[in-house]
């Protein structure tokens, strides 16, 4: 299996930073609010690796951090240390080879754009943050849809309306916007939106946190329907272990910022090895 993503020390403080950040916060001191700078060492020296189709999941509790890693990798925020290298697919990389790497926090900013909007996907837990209220859901497809390859009018319709339809969307609403839509629906449109350039990296943030369980349960379904046809890979962040073991592979989990275990969805949750995970684990039993 090839390597599509390789993550090295991301960190980011909130915050000016002192020199004594790092050694007063963590899951040691139990916290990541720096006593003597009030910075917040939001994460500190994440590292983990994902391979082409496979699903990982980004667990721990409110605050650990979770929501910053993706963010930084989806360049929503701009990381204070560490390296993320991103493997473009052979079937996308010159004369096949697969070395078409991007260092991605070296890379300027229009290069950050072209790899955020044709080859990574972001759904976001506030629909919000991911969808133009403005315009309807068909549009927010072929917005996407004219950021990548260009497409004539009728044909990016018709490709968003097959988006909608692979995410169960009614065809009868392409043209209503996201604000009368359900929450289950405003994360459907959000999924077609993320999916539109059939991107190879798939970002998902708390996608199924707050809605009703039957709800979520159809979503996370949907989510793996659509890993084992497109074999997307996807980061999949949420505090949720329900969602960590239906949806990933391989876990890594969060404390004050710090990754502080990490292996395989079923060895973690059965057989847990940080205190903090066996509490995690056994209080959602
Ligand atoms: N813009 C910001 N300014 C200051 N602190 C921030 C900012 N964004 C996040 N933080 C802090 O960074 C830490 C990590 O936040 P993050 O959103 O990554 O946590 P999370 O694990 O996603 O939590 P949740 O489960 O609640 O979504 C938290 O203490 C948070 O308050
Ligand atoms: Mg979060
Ligand atoms: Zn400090």
């Amino acid at each position: 299996m090839n390597k599509i993503l390789e993550v090295r020390n991301l960190s980011k403080i909130y915050g000016p930073g002192c020199p004594q950040c790092l050694d007063s916060t963590g899951p040691e001191s139990d916290t990541n609010l720096c006593p003597h700078c009030r910075s917040v060492v939001a994460i500190h020296g994440v590292s983990f690796d994902l391979f082409e189709g496979e699903i990982l999941g980004v667990m721990g509790e409110s605050g650990s951090g979770k929501s910053t890693v993706v963010k930084a990798l989806y360049f929503d925020q701009a990381p204070s240390g560490g390296e993320a290298i991103f493997y473009d697919s052979p079937a996308n990389a010159p004369e096949g080879k697969h070395d078409k790497q991007h260092n991605l926090f070296a890379l300027n900013s229009a290069q950050q754009r072209w790899l955020r909007n044709h080859r990574f996907g972001m759904v976001y837990q506030n629909p919000n943050l991911g969808l133009n209220f403005n315009i309807s859901a068909g549009g927010n497809i072929a917005e996407r849809l004219l950021m990548s390859d260009l497409m004539d009018y009728g044909a990016i319709r018709e490709r968003a309306k097959a988006l909608l339809e692979r995410t169960e969307v009614l065809l009868s609403r392409v043209d209503d916007l996201p604000k009368d839509f359900s929450g289950g629906m405003q994360q459907r449109v959000q999924i077609a939106k993320a999916l539109a350039t059939q991107p190879p990296l798939l970002f998902l943030d708390e996608v199924t946190t707050g809605l009703d369980l039957s709800v979520q349960a159809r979503i996370l379904d949907l989510i793996l329907e659509i890993q084992q046809e497109l074999k997307t890979a996807m980061v999949v962040v949420t505090h949720d272990l329900g969602v960590i073991r239906l949806l990933t592979g391989r876990a890594i989990v969060m404390k004050y910022g710090r990754v502080i275990e990490t292996g395989l969805t079923d060895q973690i949750l059965e057989d847990p090895q940080h205190a903090y995970t066996q509490r995690l684990v056994a209080s959602a039993l």
